[in-house]
């Protein structure tokens, strides 16, 4: 992914973006025009990820999620479920 990417407009979940990998790949897909919902378990304590968001207006939502709780994860299905995502 590059600058030279065309523009998708798709929407992403990215699970652990608070930092490393999905903190890259949040900030590369909201540079190139995507929506990202960008998960962590500690939402609070990644001001990267609040940079990022930063630049992308309403593009970026962070949620919290810790992949090894159900209810945590069925949260984030119901609310992507509403946000029309998934099918
Ligand atoms: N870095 C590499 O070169 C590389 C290469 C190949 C494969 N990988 C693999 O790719 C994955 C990510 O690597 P990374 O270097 O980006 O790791 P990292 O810097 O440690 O980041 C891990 C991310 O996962 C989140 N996370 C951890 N436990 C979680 C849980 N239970 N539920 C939800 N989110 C959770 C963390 O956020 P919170 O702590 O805020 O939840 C953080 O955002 C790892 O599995 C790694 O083994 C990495």
């Amino acid at each position: 992914m590059n600058s030279s990417s065309p523009k998708s407009n798709s929407t992403w979940l990215i699970v652990g973006a608070s930092r490393g990998i999905g903190l890259e790949l949040t900030a590369q897909l909201l540079k190139r025009g995507d929506r990202v919902f960008a998960t962590a378990r500690n939402t609070d304590g990644s001001e990267l990820l609040k940079t990022v968001r930063k630049t992308a207006n309403d593009r970026c939502h962070i949620l919290e999620c810790d992949v090894s709780s159900e209810s945590s994860i069925q949260v984030i299905y119901d609310l992507l479920h509403d946000f029309k995502c998934v099918n």
